[in-house]
């Protein structure tokens, strides 16, 4: 047993140094793999594969492969394998190249490059779906997923489109679409998919389409499943007044992420003031001091706080929920200081009504001036007793008018 442990230290040993003298050489003669090839396996996925070169040398046995990506987006990674997986949108085609390298103690060998590429699949420019957008969300607990475009600027009227996503393994076909008033398909609606539930990985979508008039360009778009995950808004809020202070409370969102995981926003809105305030909170409750004299609508949102994933999108507002005082009281308030008005407008108009008809009193002259003085007095005497707030101002000026009524009397 030990004279094989030591057999097998020599054979790694008399390795390293045959490397560490094949380091010493000024020129390595690297050769590049042979049988590259870049395979399909599955939407937006490609395995790229190749063989070692088999005319290299056998006594350099330590060497690696830099793989490097063209399209569509240029990358860059060594590997010791002789395969490598890569995900990428492939609607613009896709093209890489390998070489061997060697990294011997401070210098480095490399072959030549030997490159695939795949075809950008056919299709007419303009005719693909733009502005693709979707949204996850746990509904009913099931990751739902819903997805909008617009269709192509020069995509025919009889094309139809089709969407697919694919996350992890798992592809699908879209079942539930929305239509235009050409009935090409414009929305897609999964009530249930394989998506991580915590909105954790990339997701994977790919919209092609037909038509007989032309070839219909496919889109393929990845996206970060964090960015997109829409959390349900919080549950059982509730609101309670006590003098003028406002306790609100709340439970986490149905979610598979725990209570500590959320953060949520505060609205608060002053109805009548037509002013709100919003407040950041990582509790689930808070309180405030408000106008309880206002009636104010209160509604809460809510994401997932970085220390649990990635920043996202925010939660829908709960459904609002009002406090303070009712608005049908301001309501009868209102009609009150309107009728008021009213009223004082209607006790004015015949003031003068009065003082216009003035020929009545050329007719029955035995009324003195003095008199009509202390009747105007008196009227407008009632119309402060009964106006208030706001219209009482309105009223002063119309009473106040005496100069013009003397001139009347003068010159008559
Ligand atoms: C490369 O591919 C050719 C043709 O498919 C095959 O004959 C050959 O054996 C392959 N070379 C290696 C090293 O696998
Ligand atoms: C579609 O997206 C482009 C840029 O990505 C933007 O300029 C345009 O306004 C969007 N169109 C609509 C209708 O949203
Ligand atoms: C659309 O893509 C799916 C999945 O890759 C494929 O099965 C289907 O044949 C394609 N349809 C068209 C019209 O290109």
């Amino acid at each position: 047993m030990i004279i094989m442990v030591l057999i097998f230290l020599f054979v790694i040993g008399s390795a390293v140094v045959l490397q560490a003298n094949l380091c010493l050489e000024k020129e390595i003669l690297l050769l590049p793999p042979v049988n590259f090839t870049i395979i399909v396996t599955g939407l937006s996925k490609v395995l790229l594969k190749w063989k070692p070169n088999p005319d290299q040398d056998p006594k350099i046995n330590s060497v690696k492969y830099k793989v490097r990506i063209h399209t569509p987006n240029e990358d860059d990674y060594e590997t010791q394998r002789t395969q490598s997986r890569s995900v990428n949108v492939l609607h613009q085609g896709f093209s890489a190249s390998v070489q061997t390298i060697l990294h011997c103690d401070s210098s480095f060998f490399q072959s030549s490059w030997v490159s695939a590429e795949l075809q950008a699949p056919p299709g007419a420019p303009g005719t693909s779906v733009v502005n693709l957008t979707c949204v996850t969300n746990i509904l009913r607990n099931d990751v739902s997923l819903h997805c909008t475009w617009l269709v192509g600027k020069k995509a025919p009227e009889d094309t139809q489109y089709f969407l697919f996503y694919r996350f992890d393994t798992h592809t699908e076909e879209c079942q539930e679409y929305k239509k235009d008033s050409w009935n090409r398909n414009i929305a897609c609606w999964f009530p249930e998919t394989m998506i991580n539930r915590q909105g954790r990985g990339q997701l994977a979508v790919h919209v092609n389409g037909s038509s007989k008039q032309i070839a219909i360009k496919p889109l393929d778009q990845l996206f970060d499943l964090h960015a997109i995950d829409q959390v349900n808004p919080p549950m059982n809020v509730t609101a309670k007044l006590e003098g003028n202070r406002l306790y609100i409370q709340w439970e986490k969102p149905v979610s598979d992420f725990p209570r500590q995981c959320f953060d949520y926003e505060v609205n608060i809105y002053n109805i009548r003031e037509d002013y709100s305030k919003i407040q950041k909170i990582q509790g689930h409750s808070f309180d405030l001091v408000i106008d309880p004299t206002c009636k104010h609508s209160l509604k809460i949102r809510a994401t997932v706080h970085f220390s649990c994933r990635k920043n996202g999108l925010w939660s829908e507002w709960s459904q609002p929920i009002y406090v303070g005082e009712d608005e049908p009281i301001h309501l009868t308030e209102w009609l009150l200081s309107v009728l008021m008005a009213t009223a004082c407008f209607l006790l004015l108009s015949l003031f003068f009504i009065c003082r216009n008809c003035q020929v009545w009193t050329k007719l029955f002259p035995p009324i003195p001036a003095p008199n009509r003085k202390v009747k105007d007095l008196s009227l407008s005497n009632v119309c402060e007793k009964t106006s208030s707030g706001e219209t009482e101002i309105e009223v002063i000026s119309y009473v106040e008018d005496p100069g013009l009524d003397h001139l009347d009397d003068s010159v008559f």
